[in-house]
Formats: structure tokens, C-alpha cells, sequence
């Protein structure tokens, strides 16, 4: 039966406590975890060697929706009326949004340790203890807007710059594109001071503390901003209906500088071998309101 993404600001009360429930019951179970490592394995920049799959890559958003379809598979056989809520960064924009009480994701972290004090997530409820690519503490940390240096959540302006390019992606097929969809949403620049991070980079930015890096997984917000950016996917491709959904569609050519490294739109994805082309469409699965 086709099931229902909801916008996190619609959510029941009973919806909210559910969803962390289900979470809290993967973490507890060790399940949680095993996604945090997956992560951190398939984060792979432009700079190391290897396959880039999961991120500076076409591949980016196919494998980001797999990746939420098997966690929230995990969630369901916990509770099978589960599923990821969005988070729309370009309407719930500040530190009061519901999104952040105590019913949901918690707030923000103090200033002194960015350690999250409040909601399910908090250390001092004693579920939540950071395992997986843990620095300081094992401690959730958040840091909203880096007050140091202060930043905002991506205007609607600029996800529409993103929104309007209608090429999914261009060589060199990495994060340093500087044209095509692909790279406009995931939000790599050469640029400086704000101007470093867009879109969904910019939303990993602004939460700050586990949400930057590959341990971001660590903070659940990381499933509500990655639905937001799977609901993106399908308005582009209703917007551009004769763009190739997805580039390149033969991997790049053999001993050229992308070669081995970028995933052709009908080459398996590691870690499931699932080729980006049957992750084109996600009706049949679920859908969003
Ligand atoms: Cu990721
Ligand atoms: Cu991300």
C-alpha cells in the first residue's frame, strides 16, 4: 500500500511520538548505528579515492532516496504507521519552529558544549549516546546559525535557482560542477563566507555540530532535510518532464578523470547494487503531502 510522507509541521502529536519512538527503538537496538556507518563509508569526496556515490556525485540523490527507504523500512517493522516526515527549510525557518520541541527533534544545543539538552535526542534522557564518529563527547551537539559567523537557512529564492537549471547534472560530475541540478540542490561552491554552502549543504551548515560531515546521520533531522530534498527531486522532474531525469546515462568514459568514480544512470549503487534508473519514481511506494 502506498504510504505518506508528511511535512513535519503537520504532524500529530501522536505522529511525532510514534516516529521518535521507532527511531529511539532502532538506536536502542543497535540498528541505528548501522546506518550511521553505512554513511560515514560511502561518504567519499572528491579528494579521496573510489567511487563517489553518496555525495559531490549525480548519484547523490538516488542513493540518498534508497538510503531513506531502507531506514524507513527499519521504522515500520517497529511501527508499521511510521514514515519520514520533511522538514521544509524554506518555511520553518528559525529555532522556534515546531520541528525543534520537545516532542520532535529537540533543541538546540548550549552554548558552552553544543550538547542538546532538550527532547528525545538529548544525552541526558540516556538513549541517545553518540557511537559512531564521535569527537568530543558522545553527546548530540548542534550549533544553529553558528553565531560565531552567522548563517541562514536557504532563502525560496535560492532553492528556486536550483529548481529552474534544467540539466540534472554536468561534468566533472562532482562538487565542483558548476552548472546542473544536481549540484545546485546538494550545494557544493567555490565560493566563500555564506556563500560556501547552498541548499541542502547550507541546511547541514546551519544545524551544525554532528550535522556537518559524514557522521551526519547522527542527528535524525538528517532523514526530515533528506525527504525535503526527495520531494525536490520529483518537482524538478515534474517541472523539467523532458530533462533526462537523470545524467550521466553511460558512466564516464575509461581512464578519464571521472572514470570509476561516478555512477552511470544503469550501474548498481553499493552498498544494495541498485542501479539510480529504478530509483527514478518512488510511486508505488510512497508519496508526499
Ligand atoms: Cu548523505
Ligand atoms: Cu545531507
Amino acid at each position: 500500500m502506498v504510504y505518506t510522507r508528511k511535512n513535519q509541521s503537520r504532524l500529530t502529536r501522536a505522529e511525532k511520538r510514534r516516529f521518535v519512538n521507532a527511531v529511539l527503538e532502532l538506536k536502542r537496538k543497535g540498528r541505528y548505528d548501522e546506518f550511521v556507518r553505512t554513511h560515514i563509508e560511502h561518504y567519499v569526496s572528491d579528494g579521496d579515492s573510489g567511487l563517489r556515490v553518496a555525495h559531490m556525485t549525480p548519484s547523490f540523490l538516488p542513493w540518498h532516496r534508497r538510503f531513506l527507504l531502507e531506514f524507513e523500512r527499519a521504522l515500520q517493522r517497529v511501527d508499521s504507521s511510521v514514515t519520514v516526515p520533511y522538514w521544509d527549510w524554506t518555511v520553518d525557518r528559525t529555532a522556534g519552529a515546531s520541528l525543534w520541541g520537545a516532542g520532535l527533534m529537540g533543541g538546540n544545543g548550549r552554548r558552552s558544549d553544543r550538547q542538546v539538552m532538550s527532547g528525545p535526542f538529548a544525552r541526558t534522557n540516556g538513549v541517545w549516546v553518540i557511537k559512531e564518529g564521535a569527537t568530543t563527547g558522545d553527546f548530540l551537539m548542534r550549533d544553529f546559525g553558528r553565531p560565531q559567523n552567522p548563517i541562514k537557512l536557504p532563502t525560496p529564492d535560492e532553492l528556486a535557482w536550483a529548481m529552474r537549471d534544467p540539466v540534472y547534472d554536468t561534468a566533472p560530475w562532482d562538487s565542483t560542477s558548476k552548472t546542473g541540478y544536481r549540484n545546485k540542490l546538494e550545494g557544493w561552491t567555490s565560493g566563500t563566507g555564506s556563500a560556501k554552502w547552498r541548499n541542502h549543504n547550507r541546511v547541514h551548515r546551519w544545524v551544525g555540530g554532528h550535522m556537518l560531515g559524514g557522521a551526519s546521520v547522527n542527528d535524525p533531522v538528517f532523514w526530515l532535510n533528506h525527504a525535503f530534498v526527495d520531494l525536490l527531486w520529483d518537482r524538478w522532474q515534474a517541472r523539467h518532464p523532458h530533462s533526462a531525469p537523470y545524467l550521466p546515462k553511460k558512466p564516464p568514459a575509461a581512464h578519464g578523470p571521472s572514470s570509476g568514480r561516478v555512477v552511470g544512470r544503469f550501474e548498481g549503487m553499493p552498498p544494495w547494487d541498485v542501479p539510480p534508473d529504478e530509483l527514478l519514481s518512488h510511486r508505488g511506494i510512497y508519496r508526499y503531502a
